[in-house]
């Protein structure tokens, strides 16, 4: 799916749970080199060294740099050092649990907000107005979004920045089209990961997801479902591709309303 012995920069790596694991993983499973970003030290520590299934020697084989991407001068140092890259992955999002998301969308943390938009949005523009001279034609940049067209309980804020992240991305597949550069994102059902550990209701949320969707979804089993479409897009095979928002949701956005209880999945297996 991807060109074998390119490399490709994943971004957010927070531990082994992380969507940037599994795409990292799936990328060098099609043969490419993969440099992750960790926020910083003190994350890396926390989370990362501490993955119960990550054994020492594998923790010890990632190629990773920090990388915080609200600070403009890191995201330039990285891409000053990276001499070429095929393809970039945004994974990165944040949103205060406490001020942000949960029961109550109204909040006077204005600034709470600000630093949510900054992370989950405007950051995917500052990676690639650093990281265009390094792309070559025909490099592909994805985000990661979650369905839009609908409002969830309690996501809030998050579900805000992630429309504004969508209408980035046109506008950035736009402004590169020029570049030779493609800018995607894949729209991802729920899946278990810290950052999903912090939305309140996410287990609700999930639950609803598998009721609700026609081909069905598992919180654990579908990430790779999701990895292989990111790698898909990154890739050559999807070279006439820019500007879209690719669901992989087990087919749940489409929805005018829940599964009739003649239309239930067959529960695939281990599930
Ligand atoms: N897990 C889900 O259900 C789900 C569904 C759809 C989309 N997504 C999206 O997938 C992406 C990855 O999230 P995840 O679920 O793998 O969770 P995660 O917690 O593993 O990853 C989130 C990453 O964002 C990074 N981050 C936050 N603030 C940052 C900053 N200032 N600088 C650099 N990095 C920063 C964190 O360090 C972490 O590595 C996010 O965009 C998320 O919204 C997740």
């Amino acid at each position: 799916m991807i060109d074998a012995g390119k490399t490709y920069l994943v971004m957010g790596l927070l531990d082994s749970e992380s969507m940037a694991f599994a795409i990292g993983k799936t990328i060098q499973a099609f043969g490419g080199k993969v440099i992750y970003t960790v926020q910083n030290p003190a994350y890396k520590k926390r989370f990362l060294d501490r993955s119960q299934d990550l054994a020492e020697n594998e923790l010890a084989a990632l190629d990773f740099r920090y990388c915080d991407i609200t600070r403009d001068q890191e995201v330039a140092a990285l891409f000053d050092e990276l001499r070429t890259v095929s393809g970039i992955v945004h994974s990165i999002a944040y949103a205060n649990p406490h001020t942000c998301l949960g029961q109550e969308l109204h909040t006077d943390a204005i600034a709470d907000i600000l630093l949510s938009h900054h992370i989950s949005c405007v950051s995917l523009a500052t990676v690639l107005r650093h990281a265009a001279p390094v792309l070559t034609p025909g490099s592909s940049v994805v985000a990661l979004t979650f369905d839009t067209s609908h409002v969830y309980p309690q996501y809030n804020w998050m579900g805000v920045q992630k429309a504004a992240l969508e209408a980035l991305v046109r506008a950035l597949a736009r402004r590169h089209g020029r570049d030779g550069i493609r800018v995607n994102a894949v729209s991802a059902g729920p899946l278990w990961t810290k950052a999903a550990s912090k939305i309140p209701g996410f287990d609700e949320l999930t639950r609803l997801w598998d009721r609700n969707s026609p081909l069905g979804w598992n919180v654990h089993q579908d990430k790779q479902a999701v990895a292989d479409a990111v790698t898909f897009l990154l890739g050559p095979r999807a070279a006439r591709i820019t500007g879209q928002i690719l669901a992989v949701d087990g087919g749940a956005a489409i929805m005018g309303g829940p599964l009739m209880d003649h239309e239930h999945p067959g529960r695939r297996d281990g599930r």
